[in-house]
């Protein structure tokens, strides 16, 4: 797989978004360099992923209708030019896991920020080596980032990502929050969690890909009948869709920022304040799994550092380093 075999399609759906009117099939072939034939087979592959045209007999074809997928030209425009996070991104209708394409592309010179993404995904992988449906409506995107940080705040990457997911959905106004140390919810129910890989050369993090997954605009029928007490969509709990596009970009430009201080040694440490106060998890009673163990407490607080404090027994506090939280009494998530 080359790092950029998108090209042709997104400068198809780039000359439609442009385009004031039809564009004859001529003129395509000549801006695409393609035969008159090889453009039909890409109308009819846009087709295929819910774009249609109007075509007109020695007229051209006209864009009636654009999706709301997580394409290049559909991202690019909502993207501030000084971001360095989706140049490119690689959207495919259908892929195994946005993270397996991202890690394989990794070996083949992805540059820091592309980003993968796909309509669905068939083989999505969560935390703690279980599958992560991923339906058509939803988000789901693998950012790539070179040299982001000392392996000692690799953590930092999932913290940081939790709350730039959230600070995006906050501002298309999804009252999201985060539970600790890295999933995303709606209403106490989980709406998005991050997948992150990273590949460490001595002291340092070589690169790392941060998968992130959002239940955003589909039916909650569509997730597994075993999680939905814990597990909801944007679309179920807002009655109604998101621009996914548009998010997209919110999060790369926040993600990009925090990224960037991060490099700069401002870290989790700088946004301690902001992450707690969108954090759902502290005050909760809850069970932390840590590989075999698992911890039962009242969660006191998140540390300067991200870890959380867990009161165990009255007076008596454990520091978790990294965990999951597998429920909390009062929200049942
Ligand atoms: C979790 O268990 O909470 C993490 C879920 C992460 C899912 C995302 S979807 C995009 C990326 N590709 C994957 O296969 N997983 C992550």
């Amino acid at each position: 797989m080359a790092v950029d075999d998108t090209g042709v399609r997104d400068q198809l759906v780039e000359a439609f978004l442009a385009a004031d009117g039809p564009i004859s099939g001529e003129e395509l072939s000549h801006r695409l360099g393609l035969s008159r034939t090889a453009v039909w087979k890409q109308v009819k592959a846009l087709e295929q992923v819910g774009f249609e045209f109007e075509a007109s007999p020695r007229v051209g074809y006209r864009a009636i209708r654009i999706p709301d997928e997580l394409m290049a030209p559909l991202v690019r425009p909502h993207l501030p030019p000084e971001c360095l996070l989706g140049s490119p991104i690689l959207w495919a209708a259908s892929r195994a896991s946005t993270n397996d394409t991202a890690l394989e592309l990794a070996a083949k010179g992805l540059p820091h920020g592309g980003v993968v993404t796909a309509g669905e995904q068939t083989g999505g992988r969560g935390r703690r080596d279980r599958a992560w449906a991923s339906p058509r409506g939803g988000m789901w995107f693998t950012v790539f980032v070179r040299n982001p940080c000392a392996l000692r705040h690799a953590p930092d990457l999932t913290l940081l990502a939790a709350l730039g997911v959230c600070r995006a959905l906050r501002v298309e106004g999804v009252p999201a929050q985060i539970k600790w140390p890295n999933d995303l919810l709606l209403n106490g129910k989980k709406i998005g969690g991050i997948l992150a890989q990273i590949r460490a050369e001595g002291e340092l993090v070589d690169h790392a890909v941060i998968g992130i997954g959002l239940n955003a605009n589909f039916s909650i029928e569509a997730l597994p009948a075993d999680i939905r007490h814990r597990a909801t969509t944007i679309l179920h709990e807002m009655g109604t869709p998101i621009h996914r596009a548009k998010v997209l970009a919110r999060i790369l430009t926040q993600l990009d920022a925090l990224y960037r201080d991060l490099q700069d040694g401002r870290g989790f440490q700088a946004v301690h304040a902001e992450w707690t106060a969108l954090c759902s998890t502290v005050g909760q009673e809850v069970e932390v799994a840590m590989g075999e163990e698992r911890l039962r407490g009242i969660a006191r607080s998140i540390e300067p550092d991200g870890s959380l404090v867990l009161e165990t027994s009255p007076g008596v506090t454990r520091t978790v380093v990294s965990g999951e939280v597998l429920f909390s009494a009062r929200e049942q998530v």
